[in-house]
């Protein structure tokens, strides 16, 4: 089978790294790919959302499946165009509708979805522009920390949590009054959930679904969680407090209502779902103490996670993928590697704020018994340069959590770049 894989962080290169080792697979495409995805496969120069490029790229090179790594492809709706098209149609494109993206693509979509399935999430109640006075008086309703959310994409940033009320209201006025254009017309106020989080992931054909392994991602800059938010310092799977009983309550109360409701719903869904949960440390009017809640849907893999979670699927992915396209994934078996995976991203210096691109990285080759996976990395004149903030990460087994551990950390020494940071504290706090 030949394959086209679009995207180019280090979820890609991990998700390439499983694609390659499938028997089936006879020829790998990324695009646009990064300097690691060069050994996965062939990169090709065209960018994840250039439908028309892509479209030639497909027919020319005779791909049988195309999977798609970021959502933006998605939330511009690569699955409708290729469904649309006479010559594309009989292609299979991993991941959902523009209709299911909408999951992740808006929040108060997400929101009112979990309501009318009854997943449970935070109370929350939606504002515009015209109804600011609204908001601000809901605002007084709340407890502090307060919850604000742009409706629409905004790589990451959308999210603002307010330790007081008079920020709170400031914020909402400034995310109303376009402080993320047109993305932050529309905010959603939520309650706060305290608890710790973990990342979920499935694959649905739309009506039956194979789980994947869990993981916990690190979102902070800073040790111990401190510091501006990031795209995820790194990962660890499985999660430990993610124990059966909780897993069950996962897939009863939230995977399967969910899958179930994009079928009742006619949302045409065949590809990844990204659970964001929290298991509550207190009561809310829909979980008890110990429970999961949905902080939010993503219509992709995560990212770093990928990098721990594509080591711990024994299975052939590719074969799970056919499942998805083909409609028969409850034929097909899911292995987990018992094995601990986790994952230690490698930065560059100032990131998530203003860092400079192009310093010559050294020392991937020396690393043993780790998997480098590239996020933002490039080729230049034949040698590997940073090109972006997330730079490698660096992906270990090990018998438990403590042993993989520390051979990521080991190994990520080995690794060199002018002003590499990474947090010497995954996993710690589990
Ligand atoms: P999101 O973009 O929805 O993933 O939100 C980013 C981060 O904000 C989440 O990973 C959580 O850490 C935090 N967050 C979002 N919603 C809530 C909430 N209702 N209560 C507590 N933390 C939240
Ligand atoms: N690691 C969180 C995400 O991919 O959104």
């Amino acid at each position: 089978m030949k394959l086209l894989l679009l995207g180019s962080g280090g979820r890609e290169h991990a998700l390439a790294w499983k694609i390659a080792q499938s028997p089936k697979i006879d020829k790998l495409y990324i695009a646009p790919g990064n300097a690691g995805t060069a050994n996965e496969g062939e990169n090709v120069n065209l960018k994840a959302d250039d439908f028309e490029g892509i479209k030639q790229f497909v027919l020319e090179k005779g791909i049988d499946m195309v999977v798609v790594g970021p959502e933006d492809p998605l939330v511009k709706g690569i699955y409708d165009v290729f469904k649309q098209d006479e010559q594309l149609k009989s292609i299979p494109v991993i991941g959902p509708s523009k209709q299911g993206a909408v999951l992740e693509g808006s929040k108060e979509f997400a929101k009112g979805f979990m309501q009318r399935h009854n997943v449970p999430t935070a109370a929350y109640q939606s504002f515009t522009g015209e109804t600011l006075e609204e908001g601000l008086r809901f605002l007084e309703t709340l407890q502090p920390p307060y919850v604000l959310k742009a409706d629409g994409l905004c790589a990451g940033k959308g999210v603002l949590i307010l330790p007081t009320l008079d920020e709170a209201k400031k914020e909402l006025k400034e995310m109303l009054g376009g402080m993320f254009g047109n993305a932050s017309a529309t905010v959603v106020i939520e309650e706060f959930l305290s608890g710790i989080e973990c990342s979920v992931f499935v694959l649905t054909d739309g009506k039956n679904y194979k789980i994947l392994p869990e993981a916990k991602d690190y979102k902070r800059i800073g040790e111990h969680d401190t510091g501006l938010n990031t795209g995820g310092m790194g990962s660890v799977s499985p999660v430990p407090f993610a124990d059966k009983e909780f897993m069950q309550k996962v897939e009863d109360r939230i995977i399967r209502p969910t899958v179930e409701g994009l079928a009742e719903e006619g949302i045409d869904y065949k590809g990844f779902i990204f659970f964001g949960l929290i298991r509550v440390d207190r009561d809310y009017s829909c979980a008890k103490a110990g429970d999961p809640m949905v902080i939010e849907y993503n219509v992709r893999m995560g990212d770093p996670e990928t990098e721990t979670v594509m080591l711990r699927i024994k299975s052939d992915l590719v074969d799970l993928l056919e499942g998805v396209a083909e409609g028969n994934l409850a034929e097909k078996t899911i292995e987990f590697d018992p094995r601990s995976a986790v994952c230690v991203m490698l930065v560059s210096g100032g990131y998530p704020e203003h860092y400079d691109k192009g310093y010559p990285i050294t020392g991937i080759k020396d690393v043993d018994g780790s998997i480098v996976f590239h996020a933002g990395t490039a080729l230049k004149d034949g040698s590997v340069v940073t090109n972006g903030g997330r730079v490698i990460a660096v992906s270990s087994y090990g018998a438990n959590k403590a042993e993989a551990l520390q051979k990521s950390f080991q190994e990520a020494q080995k690794i060199l770049f002018t002003k590499k940071y990474f947090r010497s504290d995954i996993g710690s706090d589990l």
